[in-house]
């Protein structure tokens, strides 16, 4: 199929705007092979031009009143990205009136004015897409849509906002104090502009009103939810709760109960059994734990804040409308490439740290010999056991943590430390990964 051309027009920006813009003005030849379609950002609107002007968009496509791309007829996608709700709600109205299809990343505006925007864009016959909206980088939304379409969702459980988990975390961690650690949320950008949105729960409301729209098909009026913060959360009691083998998050859940046909979506602090895997999300990462009745059990992971992260989201919204636009959903673009963007690298080449363990006679100069073997061979030891034990004609057990090394060297010093006469039985050779 041949190449169609769609034209994007950005409004706003901001952090995300400005990641979202990188990647179409770095990356055009890739998204156009992997989709099918050519995306040209054709204006982009921002009040401040300097900084627009400082993050690389170019001047000729500058323009500083919205109107001026949901009004141009040669836009095919609006991506409204100045976030908040008055001017960004005009944006996509205005776009989908006029039959523009839509990529936002505004939670707030579409949990709490969804019903009516999604309803104008049914009207229209236009896309309203908000990957970015949930979860940032998570592809949620897409798994929802398409990856989970045969279930019926039982359950959902999610920690969907990071600066509270970052707050969190940092409290159970390092016994730091509850405003230091939103301070440092805020240095490092995951925070809302206005920051009691997210430790007053709101944000993770909007997530959750979105999410179980999808998950359950109910669009719940965001006001109904319940909604509690971690404002109340202080630090004596994360400390109790881990003293207990349980760890405090906030989450956003989701309990349908089809029986009466209702169903709990709340947004509370919960403790959570160390060993639950939503215990073990740290810092500002995000993550959904889900059951459908066909999948069953399902978990994904990820960031949900930040610039790249969300517009990895915003631009593969972007794409998958475009493609719907041009009729382009062509399966065949993603069979491999003629030319392959990468050739197959000896694992001789890789680099890791290794675990080893060999099996040696417990006699003078032995450890020496195998340390010196591996020091010839550039392998350097992070830490050697030897274990005293109970086997058989003198022999011990002896583990070395190797730093990175290559794995060719570290094969080499094996088959060399095995060559031994004092050695016994096929060394082991783990890597540690990550
Ligand atoms: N303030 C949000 C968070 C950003 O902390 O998760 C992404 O929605």
């Amino acid at each position: 199929m041949g190449l169609s051309v769609c034209r994007v027009g950005v409004v706003g920006v901001g952090t995300v705007g400005a990641g979202v813009i990188h990647i179409l003005l770095k990356r055009p030849d890739l998204l156009a092979r992997r989709s099918g379609v050519r995306l040209q950002l054709t204006k982009v609107a921002e009040l401040d031009r300097a900084r627009a002007l400082a993050e690389g968009v170019p001047e000729e496509i500058l323009v500083d009143d919205f109107a001026k791309i949901t009004g141009d007829p040669e836009i095919d996608i609006v991506v409204e990205l100045i976030g908040g709700m008055g001017v960004a709600e005009k944006v996509v109205s205005s776009a989908l009136e006029a039959g523009k299809s839509v990529v936002t990343a505004n939670k707030a505006l579409l949990a709490e004015k969804g019903a009516a925007l999604f309803a104008l864009a049914r009207k229209k016959d236009v896309a309203l897409a908000f990957e970015a909206a949930v979860c940032g980088g998570i592809p949620i939304i897409l798994a929802l849509r398409e990856g989970l379409i045969a279930n019926h969702i039982l359950s959902l459980t999610g920690i969907v906002n990071g600066t509270c988990n970052y707050i969190l975390s940092k409290m159970t961690e390092e016994g730091a104090p509850f405003d230091k650690c939103l301070a440092e949320a805020q240095k490092l950008g995951y925070a809302e502009a206005d920051p009691t949105f997210d430790i007053d729960g709101i944000d993770s409301g909007h997530k959750l009103a979105l999410l179980s729209a999808l998950a359950l098909e109910s669009w719940i009026d965001f006001p109904g939810l319940h909604i509690e913060g971690i404002r109340n959360i202080n630090l004596m009691d994360v400390e109790f709760a881990r003293y207990l083998g349980y760890t405090v998050k906030l989450l956003a859940v989701a309990r349908p109960q089809p029986e009466t046909g209702k169903v709990f979506l709340s947004v509370h602090p919960a403790l959570l059994h160390l060993e639950h895997p939503l215990a073990n999300v740290h810092g500002s990462m995000n993550a959904i734990a889900l059951e459908g009745d066909v999948v069953k059990e399902a978990m994904f992971y990820g960031r949900g804040a930040g610039r790249e992260p969300t517009a990895s989201a915003v631009v593969s919204d972007i794409v998958s409308v475009a493609r719907d636009l041009c009729g382009n959903t062509d399966a065949t673009s993603w069979t491999p490439r003629e030319n392959p963007m990468y050739a197959l690298a000896p694992m001789a080449q890789y680099r890791a740290r290794y675990y080893l363990r060999i099996i040696a006679e417990d006699i003078p100069g032995v450890l020496g010999r195998v340390m010196m073997t591996l020091g010839n061979n550039n392998v350097s030891i992070a830490s050697v056991h030897q274990f005293e034990s109970e086997l058989d004609n003198n022999r011990v057990p002896i583990s070395i943590l190797t730093h990175q090394a290559l794995e060719g060297e570290v094969l080499k010093s094996l088959a060399e430390i095995d060559s031994f006469d004092f050695i016994h039985g096929q060394p082991v050779f783990i890597r540690i990964e990550g």
